[in-house]
């Protein structure tokens, strides 16, 4: 067993945190009081590899493992967890599945833009009436013939007006249940597919939520991803390897809170001495770093589980549900830690707190998180 990482690993881990201090840093307060998407960072994040990074290099990819990715995700997230949000979805919820699940053709017309950043991807699963509950799918996709018929509304939607690739999960045959769902490439501007507005949120501000309405919306039959019937298995499958990027991103959000929290402690004074050297405060940097170095092992062990091959469904829900524990509490302590300053946008710990709640409510709730590992451990 090996706990290092490797060269190479650092070398990435290093560039990601480059850009997250030189590019994502000095704009995050704006971005977030405007809820400003980061277009030209992502173009960025593109040219740097981030938004494929594990895509195979014929397709345009990095070709770099879950491990990379995870590193990536983590140092991004320190920083800002909206522009590693849109990293999140690209690679895990749409140039995955593609990769995975997509037909040659498929792969050549959208991977390719997706994992070199021209395009951005969003994944559209969840509906009013079908959050957790997602194989209570109310969007219809009516076999036609030669072509299917789409109709109903997606919402929350990541990426969802600024994507120009949709991944939509629709019921073609109710009857079928779960095995009536087919997942589908629909293009920005098909007709009768409609941008609602952006939503107004608590955390990740600068990434955009919207809701999607699709009337009548024609897709060929060769924009269907995968068999007919396995739309819900693909969903699980790629939610699965997406729990590891947001398990990252919860992971980055907590380690970033706890590095600014540490230098704060060790410049402000209180009673005649640096806070840090108030127990109380000490010990809040202990519980800190120790849950924060738990939650990396289990965020890799998920990352190496996937790249070896192996299961990563109960892995990636352990370090999802874990990690983004971690982020809540200990994004709470830093603005303690932090005090009246800790209010404040100009001191980061703030955002970092509204944030970390969203790491616990998508791609499936900490509460969907341990029916994935019961079942599991049931199964077992
Ligand atoms: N791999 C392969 N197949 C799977 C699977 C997996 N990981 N998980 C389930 N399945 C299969 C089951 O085996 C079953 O097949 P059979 O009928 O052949 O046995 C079928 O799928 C239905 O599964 P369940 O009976 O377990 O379904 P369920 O209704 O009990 O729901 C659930 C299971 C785990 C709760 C699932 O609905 C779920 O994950 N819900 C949460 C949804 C979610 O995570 N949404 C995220 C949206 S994307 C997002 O949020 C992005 C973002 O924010 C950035
Ligand atoms: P509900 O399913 O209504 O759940 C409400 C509460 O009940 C939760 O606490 C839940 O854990 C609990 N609950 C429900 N069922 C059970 C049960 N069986 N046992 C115990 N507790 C249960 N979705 C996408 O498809 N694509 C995206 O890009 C995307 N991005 C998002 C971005 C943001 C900012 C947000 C807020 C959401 C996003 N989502 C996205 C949706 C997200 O995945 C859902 O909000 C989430 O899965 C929960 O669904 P819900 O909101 O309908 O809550």
């Amino acid at each position: 067993m090996n706990f290092n990482l490797s060269e190479e690993h650092k070398l990435i881990r290093d560039a990601a945190r480059d850009f997250a201090q030189n590019e994502l840093l000095p704009g995050v307060i704006e971005r977030d009081e405007k809820q400003h998407f980061p277009k030209e960072l992502v173009k960025k994040m593109g040219d740097l590899g981030f938004l494929g990074v594990m895509v195979d290099p014929k397709y345009g990819g990095s070709g770099m493992d879950t491990i990379s990715y995870v590193l990536i995700m983590e140092e991004l997230s320190k920083v800002d967890a909206s522009a590693s949000v849109i990293v999140s979805v690209n690679n895990s919820l749409v140039c995955y599945g593609l990769e995975a699940y997509g037909t040659e053709e498929q792969k050549e017309k959208y991977l390719t833009k997706l994992a070199t950043g021209e395009f951005v991807g969003a994944f559209c699963l969840s509906e009013p009436e079908a959050g957790s509950d997602a194989t209570s799918q109310r969007t219809t996709a009516i076999d036609q013939g030669d072509h299917y018929l789409i109709n109903g509304t997606k919402n929350w939607i990541t990426n969802g007006g600024r994507a120009d690739v949709y991944i939509v999960i629709a019921q073609t045959d109710r009857d079928k249940g779960s095995h009536g769902i087919n997942a589908f490439i629909v293009e920005k501007g098909t007709e009768g597919f409609h941008i609602g507005p952006k939503e107004d949120k608590l955390g990740i501000r600068g990434s955009d939520t919207h809701t999607l309405q699709f009337n009548d919306v024609k897709i060929p039959k060769t924009q269907r991803i995968g068999p007919n019937g396995s739309g819900f298995r693909f969903a699980m499958k790629t939610l699965s390897g997406g729990r590891i990027g947001i398990a990252a991103q919860a992971l980055g959000i907590a380690g970033g809170a706890y590095e600014l929290a540490l230098k704060y402690s060790k410049q402000r004074k209180a009673f005649g001495t640096e806070i840090c050297n108030h127990q109380a405060i000490a010990f809040k940097l202990a519980d800190m770093y120790t849950d924060i170095e738990a939650a990396r092992m289990l965020v890799m062990k998920a990352a190496w589980d996937k790249d070896q091959g192996q299961s990563y469904d109960k892995s990636s829900a352990m370090a999802k549900l874990y990690a983004s524990q971690v982020a809540m509490d200990h994004t709470v302590e830093a603005v303690q830690i932090h005090g009246g300053n800790g209010f404040v946008k100009e001191y980061h710990v703030e955002r970092l707190m509204r944030d970390a709640k969203i790491t616990q409510i998508y791609e499936g709730t900490s509460e969907i998180q341990k029916i994935v590992i019961s079942r599991s451990l049931i199964r077992e």
